[in-house]
């Protein structure tokens, strides 16, 4: 008998959510609001949908603040909630007013609690809530100093709620520190909708938004920006600016085409490889996986007899570019043949494909994308992995020179 009250009493919880065919689920409309900001747009995977939650993480400095407080003048006339727990409203005005995004559309709030914000969102229904950072908000029941893991955890999980209840979409915006994870943002990834990543050099003009997660849209997706005296500017043909330096000719170079999410990028990759002076060679890479460089290094080596075991080796992604597509060993391998060898790879060369553990040049996926941006970019021929080529439809313009091996690879420096 009291095992029968027991399970009466828990049926109520366990009819919440009843299993239902999947034919019969109700999708409803997808509420995505089109920002009219392109290379957002296409990252959040074609707008941005109301009642999710995202992350926008990156380094200090790298450009945060300022691309939400550019999202303010897209999404106008719609509501914006931009909470500032960093700044004071009137910093984030100046900044607004010298991006031409001073709107009255977007509703500034400083404030660090986040039941105030909850009360604040209450009040003004927003369409859209930016909160800068969530490293700064906290909540009241909470133990801990904002910033610690459980304070991120619960302010994040209590604006997702009201993100779903409110229908609107949330911004969180996190640090993210060189030595990585402690109390980072990186505890929220798996909790939001969708992880979208700053990178590129303080130092360099231009930054990359990546979107590493999204529960609506592609993955790998990248929005390229130039950070100018006048805010972030969407460039829409990155390959432009990533190959706008090259000097053709130049030994130590090649071109590669690395497709990421949807879109195909041409990227410089550069390599320096010199005697080494004295103790251990040197091995840097920036850009890449230095593994993936120590790999290809060790297949040169074995493979093809190259001495790089008494030389610095340096590569360098041209343009502050991140490259983590195999697709890329190809550029990589001839550039530091070209280095050692002083032979250049011939300017009209675009190099695509992947390098197995035996020297064998593996297949890629979406070449024949890669030999259409590679062509509007002016390159005539494509040094491609033979096993690619079935099925493929030619791209007018670029010829095709396939190979199975990097020793074929090399015999093309010169
Ligand atoms: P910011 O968006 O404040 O960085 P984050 O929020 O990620 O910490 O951007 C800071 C840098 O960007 C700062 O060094 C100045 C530069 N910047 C420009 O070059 N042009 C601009 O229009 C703005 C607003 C900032
Ligand atoms: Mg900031």
């Amino acid at each position: 008998m009291v095992e029968e009250t027991g399970k009466e009493a828990k049926r109520p919880s366990l009819r919440r959510a009843q299993p239902q065919p999947m034919d019969v689920v109700e999708i409803g409309e997808m509420p995505r609001i089109v920002t009219g900001g392109a290379e957002l747009d296409r990252l959040m995977g074609g707008g941005i949908m109301r009642g999710s939650i995202a992350l926008v993480a990156g380094d200090p400095g790298i450009g945060k603040s300022t691309l939400m407080t550019e999202l303010g003048r897209y999404v106008d006339p719609l509501t914006v909630l931009y909470v500032t727990g960093e700044e004071s409203p009137r910093q984030v005005k100046l900044r607004a007013q010298r991006l031409g995004a001073a709107t009255a559309n977007v509703l500034l709030l400083a404030e660090t609690d986040t039941a105030h914000i909850l009360d604040a969102a209450e009040d003004t229904a927003p369409d859209v809530v930016i909160i800068d950072s969530i490293q700064t908000m906290y909540h009241p029941d909470v133990q801990g100093a904002a910033g610690s893991v459980s304070q991120i955890r619960e302010c994040a999980a209590v604006l997702m709620r009201a993100a779903k209840a409110m229908n609107a979409a949330v911004f969180l915006v996190g640090h993210v520190t060189k030595t990585g994870s402690i109390a980072g943002p990186r505890v929220l990834e798996h909790l939001v909708d969708t992880v979208l990543y700053f990178e590129g050099d303080r130092h360099h003009g231009y930054r990359v938004l990546r979107a590493v997660k999204n529960r609506f849209g592609s993955t790998n997706e990248i929005g390229v920006f130039e950070m100018t005296g006048t805010g972030l500017r969407e460039v829409s043909n990155p390959s432009e600016i990533f190959l706008a330096e090259r000097q053709a000719g130049l030994s130590g170079s090649s071109v590669i085409c690395s497709v990421e999410g949807t879109r195909p990028v041409l990227v410089e990759v550069q390599a320096l490889v010199t005697p080494t002076s004295y103790g251990t060679p040197q091995r840097a890479a920036t850009g890449i996986d230095p593994r993936r460089l120590q790999l290809l290094l060790a297949v040169l080596e074995k493979r093809e007899g190259l001495s790089l075991g008494g030389h610095d080796v340096f590569l360098n992604v041209a343009g502050g570019v991140r490259l983590d597509e195999p697709a890329a060993d190809l550029g990589v391998a001839a550039s530091i043949a070209s280095s050692l060898h002083d032979l250049a790879m011939a300017a009209e060369n675009v190099l695509i494909g992947e390098i197995g553990l035996g020297g064998e040049v593996r297949g890629v996926s979406k070449l024949e994308l890669r030999l259409r941006e590679s062509e509007k970019m002016g390159f005539t021929r494509a040094i491609v992995p033979k096993i690619s080529l079935q099925g493929l439809v030619p791209v007018p313009g670029i010829k095709i020179h396939a190979i199975e091996s990097v020793s074929e690879l090399l015999g093309l420096l010169g």
